[in-house]
């Protein structure tokens, strides 16, 4: 049993205090790192985006990172989110954290956003991470990056195309119509206002009970 335990893991949604954690996961695992207030900006504009894997201790074993990408004044662009890091811990790699994480993320700006697409960098020499990107997620290169990273090593540039089929949402957006908002809300008060009359009458009407009491 202890062994199954120490193999279980769950996948939540990051809140602000994880976010130390975070930082420092980062720091264990990857050579770009940012300032604690990066992590807060993505926290507070793209909770959604923002994910942990947790050990059944409720240690933080991996994450992923992600915001929605700002337009850059380019309005034809379509809604679509930006991974800015992902990491697992060493010891726990190799067990499907990274594809879960990415999976909660894509669905996340599909369900919150409408993102058509979710973009990265990775460095070319990350041979583990563009397998996974590449033969797991289905993510296609669409640039080479000479020098993107300050080291000087170069970034493939990669996009994977999110439907909602392809993150696991039912096909059929559910939403409450705009205009029949303002109508439910109407019916919902004359239902209440038609209870508290009948309690009324009910009350005053000649009920042996209700004077009784
Ligand atoms: C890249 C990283 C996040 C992958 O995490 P992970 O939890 O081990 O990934 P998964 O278990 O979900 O693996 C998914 C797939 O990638 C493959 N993969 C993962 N690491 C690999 C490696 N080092 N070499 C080859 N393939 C690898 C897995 O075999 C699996 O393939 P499959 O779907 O065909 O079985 C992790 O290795 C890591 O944190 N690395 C350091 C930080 C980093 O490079 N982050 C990415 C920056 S862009």
């Amino acid at each position: 049993d202890d062994a199954e335990a120490a193999m279980s893991f769950s996948i939540r949604n990051a809140v602000v205090g994880d976010l130390l954690k975070i930082q420092n996961t980062n720091l264990h695992c990857l050579p770009e790192n940012y300032q604690l207030r990066y992590y807060f900006y993505h926290a507070l504009s793209w909770p959604q985006c923002l994910w942990v894997a947790e050990d059944h201790r409720g240690n933080i074993v991996g994450y992923v990172l992600a915001k929605m990408e700002d337009d850059n004044g380019n309005k034809d662009d379509p809604p679509h989110g930006h991974v800015t890091s992902l990491a697992v811990l060493r010891t726990h790699r190799k067990l499907g954290l990274a594809t879960k994480l990415m999976n909660y993320a894509a669905r996340a700006m599909v369900e919150s956003f409408n993102a058509e697409y979710v973009s990265l960098h990775v460095r070319e020499s990350n041979r583990g991470a563009f397998h996974l990107y590449n033969q797991t997620l289905n993510f296609e290169t669409t640039e080479v990056e000479k020098g993107y990273y300050a080291d000087g090593e170069d970034a493939y540039a990669m996009r994977r195309i999110l439907t909602r089929d392809v993150v696991g949402l039912p096909s059929q957006k559910r939403v409450l119509a705009a205009a029949s908002l303002p109508e439910a809300l109407a019916a919902q008060q004359a239902a209440k206002a038609n209870a508290a009359k009948k309690a009324e009458a009910a009350a005053g009407g000649g009920g042996g009970a209700a004077k009784a009491a």
